[in-house]
């Protein structure tokens, strides 16, 4: 009897004294967040960040691992400026990092995000970040998720980004110069996702995409030129296709497109030739859009080709059949 007592006892002590450990937030990550929240100049939207609480239970945009260490801070549309603090390298045990939606937030990346050596997740899209993307991020080697989306970065794509990034969203910035082959070259799963849409970028599709599949994939709005047909061909897994609103210029009419496709938007460019009779074996294709190009020839029809609106194939060169007017 007093032995069952006593083991319960301990049981439910064990526990407690367990809920209380994990509810314990790291010193000094409370410390490093507190100071980032003074840099930041207190803003309201971070008021449950008090010294009194534990960081891994009371904080908004925190969580902990099982040992109280910090591995998940958020700052997303709190009104902050000026520059991220170089604090935000002393959370060692930091997995994702987002900070995000603050329009007045200035400044480069900065180098003390090195120090994250366990960070897999970098979100820091739609503040007004500047500078370069720096060649230091190649060297985080758990950080395999990226974006930067919507910021005020230029210069070049870094060519250093390989292994085991699978997510690059660099999408509406002002980047230039050419696309590098290596990007996301190396990974070989099928959930690549690549956004370089709306920035400079000039050059050629690299060949090297030939050997990457992206289930997404966006260059919209740019100043790309030559063959897109890399990203094409039946083989491919990808669900996405973005290339619209660059200068593309090449010959349509050998090209399959990829089975799993549901949108595919090559509008805007300089593409020549026909379209292939294959795109009508593609079940999921909701949207597509092939206007302000070069094509001739008529549009294919029946299995799986859906009753498209005429603005689909607009404004090319001779495209006839339904819905544009009938081939003569
Ligand atoms: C950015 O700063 C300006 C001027 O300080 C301020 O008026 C504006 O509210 C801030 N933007 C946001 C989204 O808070
Ligand atoms: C954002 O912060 C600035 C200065 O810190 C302040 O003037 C402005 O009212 C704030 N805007 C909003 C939307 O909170
Ligand atoms: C990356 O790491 C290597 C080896 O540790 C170092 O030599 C190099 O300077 C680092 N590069 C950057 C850009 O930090
Ligand atoms: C990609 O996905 C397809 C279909 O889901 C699968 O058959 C194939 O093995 C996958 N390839 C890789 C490299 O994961
Ligand atoms: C490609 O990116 C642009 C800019 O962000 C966006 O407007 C467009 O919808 C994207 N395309 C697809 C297919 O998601
Ligand atoms: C398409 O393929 C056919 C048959 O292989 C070939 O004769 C033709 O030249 C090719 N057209 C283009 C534009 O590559």
């Amino acid at each position: 009897m007093s032995i069952l007592r006593v083991s319960l006892i301990f049981l439910v002590s064990s526990f407690a004294l367990q809920l209380v450990s994990s509810q314990i937030c790291n010193k000094d990550d409370s410390a490093t967040l507190l100071k980032l929240k003074r840099a930041f100049n207190n803003p309201p939207n971070l008021d449950s960040w008090s010294a009194s609480t534990s960081c891994c239970w009371f904080w908004q945009g925190v969580s902990c691992d099982d040992n109280g260490r910090v591995t998940w801070a958020a700052i997303s549309a709190s009104n902050i400026s000026g520059p991220i603090p170089p604090e935000i390298g002393d959370l060692p045990e930091l997995r994702r990092l987002e900070i995000d939606v603050n329009p007045n937030l200035t400044g480069p990346i900065p180098a003390s995000i090195t120090k994250l050596q366990h960070l897999e997740r970098l979100i820091l899209a739609e503040n007004s970040i500047s500078g370069t993307i720096p060649e230091f991020l190649c060297n985080m080697t758990s950080l395999n998720y990226i974006d930067l989306r919507s910021n005020k970065l230029y210069g070049h794509i870094p060519s250093c980004f390989r292994g085991s990034v699978y997510y690059i969203d660099f999408s509406s910035n002002r980047l230039s110069g050419h696309i590098p082959a290596s990007l996301m070259n190396g990974y070989g799963g099928n959930d690549t996702f690549l956004n370089l849409a709306n920035n400079r970028l000039t050059g050629r599709i690299p060949r090297s995409f030939d050997n990457v599949n992206f289930y997404n994939i966006n260059l919209s709005g740019n100043r790309l030129g030559g063959d897109a047909s890399v990203l094409l061909g039946e083989a491919k897994f990808s669900t996405q296709i973005d290339v619209s609103s660059n200068r593309l210029s090449f010959d349509l009419s050998n090209v399959t497109y990829p089975e799993f496709l549901n949108e595919l938007i090559i509008s805007r460019n300089r593409i020549r030739g026909s379209i292939n009779e294959q795109i009508t074996e593609l079940q999921g294709l909701g949207v597509l859009d092939m206007s302000y190009n070069r094509l001739c020839g008529p549009i294919p029809s029946g299995l799986w080709m859906r009753p498209y609106p005429s603005s689909t194939f607009e404004h090319n060169k001779c495209l006839c059949g339904t819905p544009l007017p009938p081939c003569t």
